[in-house]
């Protein structure tokens, strides 16, 4: 049962717990009216100290398609953060008037700070470079949706490991899956974290790095691009030098088992040329749009009745 409970990192719900959220999100996309006032009365306050699309709105839009409300601010500058506010205040505050909170926010860490504060469910909607659970929600049912079942795959991660937060929530994530492989594929500068790596190691997940997205390509079952992280660079000049290291085009699809499955968490940049959009492979805009199912799935787990 996660009723009442935060979702701060990936492997907070055990494996069961996630698969019932899977099943779920699969009921709810079949039958558009299934759990539709199980959040009648309900509030989710939704804190976004970051710019966000899709996590916002799809949180937004599962609040409401479950017959709740929600309320919150997706522009600190229009919160009290910016009179200089804390953040333990800023989330004491939203918790007296929501029944969730979903929040994201620059600082790793962030959440789990938020989560000791808060007398209600917080949900990590993204932590500065560190974790974003429910993009790996939304991941795994898309593989799920798209693969049948989450095992026997290579998974390629290509592009921004180091300050990719998807990416660290996802490899974590698959760590827990049977006959897992992980491929990444970066810039030197951008390898995967050496505290991911330590955990793949210690749960026996097989892993190679490489710098050749061509060399990996033919291997995969799924492709995860990821786009180089502005936001998170130190200076301008690094990431223009490293922005366009991976673009995935038409050419290199060549490369691609037929049953690839190409995920982005998006916002994309240039890693993915707009003509690859067209081809059957390409499933981050259906991604995007399972990342709605899921977070209803997991709003009327946890909050409904
Ligand atoms: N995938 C993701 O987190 O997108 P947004 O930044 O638009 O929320």
């Amino acid at each position: 049962m996660i009723k009442g409970r935060s979702l701060i990192e990936p492997d907070n719900f055990n494996l069961e717990e996630t698969d019932d959220l899977f099943v779920l999100a699969e009921k709810i996309e079949t039958d558009g009216q299934y759990l539709r006032e199980s959040c009648r009365g309900k509030l989710l306050a939704t804190l976004f100290f970051e710019p966000s699309t899709r996590t916002r709105l799809s949180f937004e839009a599962a609040m409401l398609r479950l017959g709740g409300s929600c309320l919150g601010f997706a522009d600190p500058g229009s919160s009290s953060a910016a009179k200089g506010e804390s953040l333990a205040d800023t989330v004491r505050m939203a918790a007296s008037y929501a029944d969730a909170i979903v929040m994201r926010s620059p600082k790793e860490g962030a959440a789990l700070l938020a989560s000791h504060y808060s007398p209600v469910p917080v949900i990590n909607a993204g932590d500065g470079g560190h974790h974003h659970p429910t993009q790996t929600l939304t991941d795994l049912l898309t593989i799920r949706r798209l693969r049948g079942d989450i095992k026997n795959l290579t998974v390629g991660f290509c592009g921004d490991l180091k300050f990719g937060r998807t990416v660290h929530s996802l490899a974590k994530a698959l760590a827990r899956y049977e006959k897992i492989s992980l491929i990444f594929v970066s810039p030197e500068e951008l390898v995967i974290p050496e505290y991911i790596a330590h955990y793949l190691q210690k749960n026996n997940v097989e892993f190679r790095e490489t710098r050749s997205l061509e060399e990996a390509m033919p291997q995969l079952d799924v492709l995860y691009m990821t786009r180089v992280q502005r936001e998170r660079f130190f200076n301008e000049e690094d990431y223009i030098r490293l922005k366009d290291t991976y673009v995935l085009n038409k050419e290199r699809m060549t490369l691609g088992k037929n049953n690839l499955v190409v995920l982005h968490p998006l916002p994309r940049v240039n890693e993915i040329a707009v003509e690859v959009d067209s081809d059957p492979r390409a499933a981050y805009f259906k991604q995007a749009k399972y990342g709605m199912y899921v977070r209803m799935a997991l709003l009327a787990s946890i909050l409904g009745e």
